[in-house]
């Protein structure tokens, strides 16, 4: 990296604004020569993602596929799924592209999902948690949990556990999170994960998600390391998406024409997924292909205690059902490496 790459990038990060706009994208892929990533192969690879039926997992979905991948997508809706193969299928002339159905907050039909994934692919290289939504309303999933956490937290932890057997089987194997410059706002508090029909904002339970999210990436990654499962979570950028639309319209139309594209936006998540340099350390926070903190601010620093993490590894255990008896040897109950 050179001298002015690294004054650009540091001025970009401080100013956030010029950082997670388009601005930051263009000018850090020129500093920084970013490798194309048009004509790499993923022939032999299997890549599992959710939230590929829009936005940025559909382009990421998009780039796998024309790199020859086997993609499957986790989807909540059956129609869109169906409907988006079939484009992807048509428009990369790839055939290996399939869906499985799940709501990721919902964890018995994950559990189905998760039986069949396994039963299709023995050896999956890339798994990617990228369903996400900040929803104004207050829900609960079937189990109960409130269905921000659910969808973006236990789901995503519970799918990892599951298809840990197949990670293992494709080391050096992946598991990405798409998480948000939106989690530097909120400090790590277990207690006040999952909010409460009183105390509910979409805004908050979502920015508390995506703490939790980059959070577990560092535990997932020292239980894995001995595994050569690396896990790494990132951080988009603000792109132009349906979801950003849906749930952002004044703030899409303030940044306006600097938003990223989604393509744009799942730049460096194609990146994690295909390059060789993510394989080399495990639980890193990216954005623009270069790793980040996860804390801006000292009182969220502060919060980030061993003894937080620890509650919040054995919440994600409690929550999502995993049970002792999980698959002998496949499931760490404890967020110790050393346990
Ligand atoms: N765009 C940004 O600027 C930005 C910034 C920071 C982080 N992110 C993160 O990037 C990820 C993708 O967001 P996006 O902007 O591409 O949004 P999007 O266009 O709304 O796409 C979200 C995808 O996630 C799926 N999804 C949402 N909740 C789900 C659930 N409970 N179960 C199964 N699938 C679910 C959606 O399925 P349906 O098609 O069925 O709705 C869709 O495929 C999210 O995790 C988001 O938090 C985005």
């Amino acid at each position: 990296m050179s001298l002015l790459a690294n004054s650009v990038d540091r001025a970009l990060e401080w100013s956030v604004f010029g950082s997670f706009t388009r601005i930051g994208s263009a000018l850090r892929s020129k500093l920084d020569r970013w490798a194309p990533l048009e004509g790499r192969t993923m022939t032999d690879r299997v890549v599992v993602m959710s939230g590929a039926t829009s936005g940025l997992g559909l382009e990421a979905a998009r780039a796998f596929a024309t790199m020859g991948a086997t993609v499957e997508i986790i989807a909540r809706n059956e129609a869109k799924a169906d409907a988006t193969c079939a484009e992807l299928r048509r428009s990369t002339a790839n055939a290996k592209v399939n869906y499985v159905v799940a709501d990721t907050g919902d964890l018995a039909a994950l559990r189905r999902a998760a039986a069949e994934l396994l039963r299709r692919h023995p050896a999956i290289h890339v798994l990617i948690h990228n369903a996400g939504a900040l929803d104004d309303a207050r829900q609960t999933s079937p189990e109960g949990i409130e269905l921000t956490v659910a969808s973006q937290v236990v789901g995503p932890f519970l799918l990892t556990s599951l298809l840990l057997p197949a990670l293992k089987t494709a080391a050096p194997s992946r598991v990405l999170w798409v998480s948000s410059g939106g989690m530097y706002s909120e400090p790590l508090s277990v207690d006040r994960l999952e909010m409460s029909a009183a105390d509910y904002d979409g805004t908050t339970a979502y920015a508390r998600a995506k703490r939790a999210q980059v959070t577990l990436v560092e535990l997932w990654a020292k239980k894995l390391e001995a595994d050569r499962i690396v896990v790494h979570s990132m951080h988009p950028g603000w792109a132009d998406t349906p979801g950003v639309a849906r749930s952002l319209p004044t703030f899409r139309r303030v940044v306006g024409p600097l938003l990223r594209t989604a393509r744009d936006g799942a730049d460096t998540l194609v990146w994690l997924a295909v390059d060789d340099a993510p394989l080399a350390k495990s639980g890193l926070f990216w954005l623009d292909r270069r790793p980040r903190p996860i804390h801006r601010l000292s009182s969220t620093e502060r919060s980030d205690t061993a003894d937080e993490r620890e509650r919040l590894w054995r919440w994600a255990v409690e929550k999502s059902g995993i049970s002792p008896a999980q698959p002998a040897g496949s499931f760490p109950q404890t967020s110790d490496p050393s346990r």
